[in-house]
């Protein structure tokens, strides 16, 4: 069974932020807002968005895809790719449980589901749970309950591993969504995963490409720090920042261009696909600015070096595999 080929934007939208108040201090009121992010992004042609059945905290469970869902209605089907991601969490271990958490969430996005991936993997504390899971995705394609299937936090062996399962069952692999960005360039630089990628013809989705906000500049060492649960991280991180700070300020300037979109464009730059988180219809415009222009090898080259010598970068995603 063929599944849809996607027609990839350049940059789309992350929603882990709506829905979420612990992390990220979601509240219902910024809903006519997150509306105005969504259309927004589709009139800039960054048609991909990016959920989760785990986004949103307590009672707020699901409301990233229900929001979706809302702001879809209306806008034909074929105008924007709605990606939602399934958890691996422990009781859900059969095909048959994945499928029903596949149905949950096409019920809350109002449609099929035009990417479903597997949100992360369970290699490196369960490994047997992933094959009837992976099973779970394909039976959601033939059901025609999704259109493509991604992965997400595979490295470079369980990918190989997934992709040939996926293949018996004549699906492919479509994107494998990793944690990237300037402040985390190590799920490309310590295996040849982009390379194994492109062979496979598998799209790479960048995730957290603003290193949860910490790369747009607008928190410094000496402060301001967000609130809630980012606050320690960017404490123990920001001090040892400064160089890389100060490049993207400069770059930044002499290109008529903001942090934010230089650290973007970076990841495009990089054949990923950067799916930056957006709480503000100014963030979006801010974001979307990261298209139309490229870094040039130079500035590259000189971005990496700095990141390089940093003494500190992001932390890994614990479930990220090998
Ligand atoms: N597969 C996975 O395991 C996984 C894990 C994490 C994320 N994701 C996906 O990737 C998406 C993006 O990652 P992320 O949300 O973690 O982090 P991110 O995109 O690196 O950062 C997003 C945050 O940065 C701030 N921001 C964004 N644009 C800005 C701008 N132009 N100027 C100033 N601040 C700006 C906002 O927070 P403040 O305004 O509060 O600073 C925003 O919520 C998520 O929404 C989710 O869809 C996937």
């Amino acid at each position: 069974m063929e599944t849809a080929p996607i027609h990839w934007p350049q940059m789309g939208c992350g929603t882990w932020a709506w829905g979420n108040q612990l992390l990220w201090g979601y509240n219902p009121q910024m809903d006519s807002e997150l509306r105005a992010v969504f259309e927004y992004c589709l009139q800039r042609g960054i048609t991909l968005f990016d959920t989760g059945d785990s986004y949103g905290t307590g009672r707020l469970q699901g409301r990233s895809e229900r929001l979706l869902g809302e702001f879809a209605q209306g806008f034909p089907q074929q105008s924007c790719y709605l990606a939602t991601k399934l958890a691996p969490y422990p009781w859900r271990w059969t095909p048959q449980s994945l499928v029903q958490a596949g149905e949950a969430s096409a019920q809350r996005l109002g449609r099929p589901i035009d990417l479903v991936q597997l949100h992360w993997s369970t290699a490196n504390y369960a490994p047997w749970q992933e094959r009837p899971l992976l099973e779970g995705l394909a039976q959601l394609c033939q059901q025609r309950r999704a259109t493509a299937v991604g992965l997400s936090n595979f490295g470079p062996r369980r990918l190989t591993l997934a992709h040939q399962y996926l293949k018996e069952r004549g699906i492919s692999v479509a994107s494998l969504q990793i944690q990237y960005s300037l402040l985390c360039p190590e799920p490309l630089t310590h295996s040849d995963l982009r390379g194994l990628c492109r062979d496979l013809g598998v799209k790479i989705i960048a995730y957290s490409p603003l290193t949860l906000g910490l790369l747009t500049g607008k928190y410094q060492p000496e402060g301001p720090y967000p609130p809630g649960l980012r606050n320690l991280l960017f404490r123990r991180l920001l001090p040892s920042l400064k160089p890389l700070l100060a490049a993207l300020g400069a770059v930044a300037q002499a290109r008529g261009k903001t942090p934010a979109q230089v650290a973007l464009n970076w990841c495009v730059q990089k054949d990923t696909l950067p799916i930056p988180g957006a709480k503000t219809l100014a963030q979006a415009q801010e974001n979307s600015g990261a298209l139309g222009w490229s870094l040039d090898a130079g500035e590259l080259a000189e971005l990496d070096r700095i990141v390089e010598r940093l003494p500190r970068r992001m932390v890994q995603n614990i479930f990220q595999s090998r």
